[in-house]
């Protein structure tokens, strides 16, 4: 499904350590924060992003901005067809409690956590049946980079699922949208995270950054076919898929 346009032109632009930092700085109030603001919308959106998994046994999966490993979480309480998977992330406080989890629910035999750059993934080529990305794909530096090398570490028919904010079609629901988040979200975000840049960060980002056909474009660039993308929640969060020819 195809939904809309807008240019990435007004972008904040951070630099990868200064966007670690950010994280670091936010990591252990950010899956509180995360439940608290989306109403535990989050949770959904993820599981909702596997399902387009592909139901191919074994696969190795890569979750890359992985952050506090939601996503990896997500993938292994809902696709049983996974054999390995490794979450990477540019903030060393985001993996130190993803790793917290991963232990708590003695997931330390299939999943594995380490630092890496989304646009210089530590993988040789080809090695992946699967790469996803949850909320990180719009705080990269160089989106095409990134595309790139998911494209690079992807096997032959191997699937890209990215899950990012994106912005209501519906006028109404659009500025009750933009009210939330550029109003309530910054405060609370910096009453919780006691932060208060990287909540400001997070809503100029959002409405900065490509999405629906846009975003598709990008990956079709970056070489991908079959690509779609899936709103949810009146278009607040979209799901991009794509597969490497
Ligand atoms: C909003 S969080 C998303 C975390 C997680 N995927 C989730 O679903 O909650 C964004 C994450 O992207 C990471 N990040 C930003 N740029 C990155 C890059 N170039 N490579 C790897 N991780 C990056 C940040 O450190 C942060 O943990």
């Amino acid at each position: 499904m195809i939904t809309n346009i807008r240019s990435s032109a007004n972008k904040p632009v951070l630099s990868r350590t200064e966007i670690g930092r950010m994280f670091d700085r936010i990591a252990s109030r950010y899956d509180l924060l995360n439940h608290l603001l989306s109403f535990g919308q989050d949770v959904m959106w993820r599981n909702s992003a596997v399902k387009h998994l592909s139901d191919k046994p074994d696969q190795i999966v890569l979750d890359a901005a992985t952050g506090t490993g939601e996503m990896l979480l997500a993938l292994l309480r809902k696709n049983s067809n996974i054999k390995a998977a490794v979450g990477i992330d540019m903030s060393e406080n985001m993996l130190t409690v993803g790793l917290q989890k991963i232990k708590k629910r003695r997931l330390n035999n299939t999943v594995m956590l380490m630092p890496g750059d989304a646009g210089n993934i530590p993988f040789i080529g080809n090695s992946c049946d699967a790469v996803t990305m949850a909320f990180g794909i719009r705080n990269v530096s160089n989106v095409q980079a990134v595309l790139k090398d998911i494209y690079r570490v992807l096997k032959k028919k191997g699937k890209v699922i990215i899950l990012e904010f994106s912005l209501p079609e519906n006028k109404f629901i659009k500025r009750l949208y933009l009210f939330h988040f550029r109003r309530i979200l910054p405060v609370m975000g910096t009453i919780i995270s006691g932060y208060r840049y990287a909540y400001r960060y997070l809503n100029q980002t959002v409405e900065s950054f490509p999405y629906g056909i846009a975003f598709c474009e990008l990956l079709l660039d970056a070489g991908f076919q079959n690509v779609y993308n899936y709103p949810m929640t009146f278009g607040i969060v979209t799901i991009y898929c794509g597969e490497k020819p």
